[in-house]
């Protein structure tokens, strides 16, 4: 009979982190770009940047919600596909009971435009009535998508209905634009921008970090801008 091992070997001798990341960034930034010229362009937030602010926004949420009365943990609600890698990332830096769920949703319109026309490909699978929910998308461009979510989230009566957003296009968004300050949980608004937000980007359509163009370069560590001929 064998031993099974207690833990697992790492089957390489570890690597010193930086190189690391160097080198997933080379490797990320040669996956993009060997194909089809250079689609990707410039960096505009660091792989470095982006798990500083993700580990700030973790601890400010942690501190919004840790005195929720009576107790139950917060559900994060991650929008399919893009959210899942910023919200994989932010949910360890969350140090209060959480739980986290999933929509899809699919935006009628061109690549790079959404319409406000929004079908819903997959639902949660709880109820969320008195929850405290917070949705988690990877980027507010139009706030179309996003006012579709609040309403139709806002509907099935959550306790509190909050939003964060890693990037948000401050010069495209048609909706969410309100400058009213809400106090916490005081929903339902939809025309509220996101409470929570990683960084405010120029008007350039992005990759990486989970965003994609025609489902390519989420795997990017950085965020860049897309260059097209
Ligand atoms: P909105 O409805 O115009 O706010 O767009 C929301 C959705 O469009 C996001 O959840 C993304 O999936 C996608 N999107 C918007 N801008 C970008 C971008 O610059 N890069 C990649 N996807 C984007
Ligand atoms: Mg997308």
């Amino acid at each position: 009979m064998t031993t099974l091992p207690r833990v697992a070997i790492p089957a390489q001798a570890p690597v010193d982190a930086a190189a690391a990341a160097g080198l997933a960034a080379a490797a990320g930034l040669a996956a993009a770009t060997g194909e089809e010229g250079s689609e990707v362009g410039e960096v505009l937030v660091s792989a470095a940047d982006l798990q500083r602010r993700v580990a700030e926004l973790g601890k400010q949420i942690s501190r919004a919600y840790y005195r929720t009365r009576p107790p139950q943990p917060l559900l994060l609600v991650g929008v399919l596909k893009g959210a899942v890698f910023f919200l994989s990332d932010l949910m360890r830096h969350i140090d209060i009971p959480v739980e986290v769920d999933f929509m899809a949703v699919a935006s009628y319109g061109s690549a790079t435009d959404s319409s406000g026309v929004v079908r819903i490909l997959k639902d949660l699978d709880a109820a969320i009535e008195g929850r405290d929910v917070l949705i988690v998308e990877d980027i507010v461009d139009s706030g179309l998508t996003l006012q579709y979510l609040m309403r139709n989230l806002g509907s099935r009566n959550p306790r509190t209905l909050e939003v964060c957003a890693l990037l948000v296009k401050p010069a495209r968004r048609k909706v969410g634009r309100s400058r009213g300050t809400l106090a916490f949980g005081e929903y339902p608004r939809f025309d509220q921008p996101p409470r929570y937000v990683g960084f405010e980007i120029e008007d350039r359509f992005v990759v990486g970090y989970g965003l994609d163009y025609a489902e390519r370069y989420r795997n990017l560590p950085f965020v860049a801008s897309l260059e097209k001929e």
